[in-house]
């Protein structure tokens, strides 16, 4: 069996800054209650003139090409995790392929698990690295989420909350294990406590007319924050347990989690649970918003960039999500 390691990392975030100020002037909302409530005090939202997601993705995966000094053609494959694909089908993976010129050379797959989505996604990459399948996975999350916002006082509650973004690993088989273990799970119970309906194939005919396909309130997030937070709470300490225990490892010995960027609350539950001191966690919530697949790869991006994580470090990454789904990676860097 081969080890696999994460070689480098990169992301791209949209130019268009949009501050809780900004919102405020498009529905009954204020800085002070959405930045009480998530921590966010500005999200990048995208120009559609300009920005897609399989080309958000191109530049994040550029941005970790170049850092290591690898270039497309090193690419022996492609996790996409993404619950905004550029088109409903097919997905965004293809058109990550397409943008980086490899065209019919490589074998490009498509993650649906939300805000889990990366781990899920490094976790199938870690497989393949470890049964010697492939030696250079690149594993991508990236979210266009704006456009499907409800920016209206009647989507406050989620409209405040979520960005867009692209963020990119290049994971290669290693000498050295740097991915120690992924942990994944699922409540499907839970799926219509944060989901979008739309366009969904389990709609009878009747109610695929036109009149019915104008009333776009179906294509916007639903969620029902109180059940979120709770069951967030639960299994983020659950899993991150979880491969702690796996590892042998003791919660003082995490150099730095990183969680998935959902609600500032969120993380500062997590950490104070985990008796964390603040240099071990990383949050960027506060700039970037909830980028739901593309946040711990944004955020990992960063905090390497800023040299937070190190030669030997332990890093923890975990997430929750929709369906719900959550999962933890533990890795020695
Ligand atoms: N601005 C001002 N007022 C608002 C806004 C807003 N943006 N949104 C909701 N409100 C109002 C509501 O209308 C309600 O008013 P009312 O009492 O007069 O009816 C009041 O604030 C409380 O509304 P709730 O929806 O109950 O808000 P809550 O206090 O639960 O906070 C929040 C909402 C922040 C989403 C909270 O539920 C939470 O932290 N949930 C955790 C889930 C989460 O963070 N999800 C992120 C994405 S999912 C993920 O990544 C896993």
């Amino acid at each position: 069996m081969y080890s696999s390691k994460i070689v480098s990392l990169g992301h791209h975030v949209p130019d268009t800054v949009i501050t809780n100020q900004y919102l405020s002037n498009l529905m009954d909302t204020n800085d002070e209650w959405i930045t009480e409530r998530t921590g966010i005090k500005e999200r990048r939202w995208i120009d559609p003139k300009v920005d897609t997601v399989a080309n958000m993705a191109a530049k994040a995966t550029r941005m970790a090409l170049q850092r290591a000094n690898l270039t497309e053609k090193d690419i022996d494959f492609i996790v996409f995790a993404t619950i905004t694909p550029d088109y409903f089908f097919p997905g965004s993976g293809v058109l990550l392929q397409r943008e980086l010129g490899l065209d019919g050379r490589i074998a490009a797959l498509d993650i649906r698990n939300a805000c889990s989505g990366f781990i899920y996604a490094l976790s199938v990459a870690d497989q393949f690295i470890k049964t010697g399948m492939y030696k250079t996975i690149l594993v991508v999350g990236a979210e266009i989420q704006s456009t499907a916002l409800d920016i209206t006082t009647r989507g406050r509650n989620t409209a405040v909350i979520f960005g867009d973004g692209a963020g990119a690993a290049i994971l290669q088989r290693s000498d050295k294990q740097g991915i120690l273990s992924t942990h994944l799970h699922s409540d499907g119970r839970f799926a219509e406590e944060l989901y979008v309906k739309d366009p969904g194939s389990s709609r009878p005919h009747a109610e695929r007319q036109p009149e019915q396909i104008l009333d776009t309130t179906s294509f916007k997030v639903v969620m029902n924050g109180n059940q979120v937070f709770k069951h967030a709470t639960t299994r983020f300490m659950e899993v991150i347990q979880e491969a702690l225990d796996q590892n042998n490892l003791k919660k003082e010995e995490i150099s730095l989690l990183i969680p998935h960027q959902a609600n500032l609350r969120i993380s500062q539950y997590i950490q104070a649970k985990l008796s964390l001191r603040d240099d071990q966690v990383y949050n960027n919530i506060m700039r970037m918003g909830n980028t739901t697949a593309a946040s711990i790869p944004i955020a990992m991006s960063e905090a390497w960039a800023e040299k937070r994580i190190k030669e030997n470090d332990v890093l923890c990454l975990a997430a929750f999500g929709s369906g719900f789904t959550w999962a933890s990676a533990l890795i020695r860097w």
